[in-house]
């Protein structure tokens, strides 16, 4: 078994798929977590999230008596505290943060007020319900050009447009609102795109800082780049001077913190010219595929991929019973 022994005979359940716009993604990431852990005994048992929506399907897996799971899903239901809250009901410890931190996290609108109180720089942005609120002129006469609109409760990119003239706002605007989010209007901060994963529950450490490098046709790190590697390059560790390296993982506990996230957490920021680094958004349940970010990391700083499957698990049989938000803590 190697380098998880300490598991011992965990029952390990991974709830993947769900369905989000991310699904793919997220089996990805959970079979990946699947084979990684294949060694265990019992080994571990993924299943698929949609499935539960048939009746009686949350009773199975309690009734099931497993140790804990292990939560590969991204972006809606899965990320936001909805199977979260589903597995405290059912007194399933699960890796990754809680519900409150798990739904603020992944609401890029609620998420800026704690990053703001916590004094971590985020760019300017406003939020609208659709495209009727919002003057274009006004938004541009205060953010600028160009501007970033995303959906303040998607991920991976999608419903995402870089406006470069006032004109684009209103459709763009419209589209990050399609799926019923609000959507976030954002000043463009120009710089070296990096994301810092952060290991822990109470006593979280930053792992080694990923410059993530687009290819030439790029206008941002859009879902092209995400996925299709000839693309993107990670940069491990990313090229900072040594006070923004150690600024930026600095800022990334922070906003582990104040969020009150466990087990991982994945910030991503853009370092501006002259080295002040501004946080985008945190991830709670970051890619696991063997080549993700995270991992990636983690690697670098010599933890192997089904080691850092179990570390993660072993932070979550480790989590305090009820839910806890850092505010203030
Ligand atoms: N305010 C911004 N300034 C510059 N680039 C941005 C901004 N917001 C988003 N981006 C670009 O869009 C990508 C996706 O945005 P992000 O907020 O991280 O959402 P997602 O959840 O889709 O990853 C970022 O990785 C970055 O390349
Ligand atoms: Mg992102």
């Amino acid at each position: 078994m190697g380098r998880y022994d300490f598991l011992g005979t965990c029952d390990v359940v991974i709830l993947s798929g769900g369905n989000s716009d991310e699904r793919e993604i997220a089996l990805a990431s959970g079979r990946a977590v699947e084979r990684a852990l294949g060694q265990l005994d019992p080994a571990p048992r993924l299943i698929d999230f949609v499935d539960m929506a048939e009746p009686g399907a949350a009773g199975r897996i309690e009734a099931q008596g497993y140790d804990v799971a292990f939560i590969a899903m991204h972006g809606k239901g899965g990320e936001d505290g909805c199977v979260q809250g589903l597995c405290e009901t059912i007194g399933l410890p699960y890796a990754f943060s809680g519900v409150a931190a798990s739904a603020v996290a992944t609401n890029k609108d609620l998420s800026k007020h704690v990053y703001e109180r916590a004094g971590i720089p985020t760019p300017r942005g406003l939020s609208f319900a659709s495209p009727d609120e919002a003057s274009p002129e006004k938004i541009v006469a205060e953010l600028g050009l160009p501007l970033f609109v995303k959906p303040s409760c998607n991920g991976s990119s999608y419903g995402i447009t870089r406006v470069t003239d006032a004109s684009q706002i209103p459709a763009a605007i419209e589209l990050a609102c399609a799926g019923g989010d609000l959507a976030l209007v954002e000043e463009c901060i120009e710089g070296t795109e990096v994301t810092v994963p952060v290991l822990g529950n109470d006593d979280p450490e930053a792992l080694p800082v990923v410059e993530v490098v687009m290819g030439e046709g790029a206008e941002f790190y859009d879902l092209k780049v995400k996925y299709e590697p000839s693309e993107l390059h990670h940069v491990i560790p990313a090229r900072l001077p040594e006070d923004v390296y150690a600024r930026v993982q600095e800022l990334a506990v922070a906003a582990h913190v104040a969020l009150g996230c466990r087990g991982v957490s994945r910030s991503d920021f853009i370092i501006t010219a002259d080295g002040s680094p501004c946080i985008l958004e945190t991830n709670t349940i970051p890619g696991m595929t063997e080549t993700s970010l995270l991992p990636d990391s983690a690697r670098h700083a010599g933890i192997e991929f089904p080691e850092l499957c179990a570390r993660i698990i072993e932070l979550a049989l480790d989590r305090v019973p009820s839910d806890s938000t850092a505010e203030g803590a």
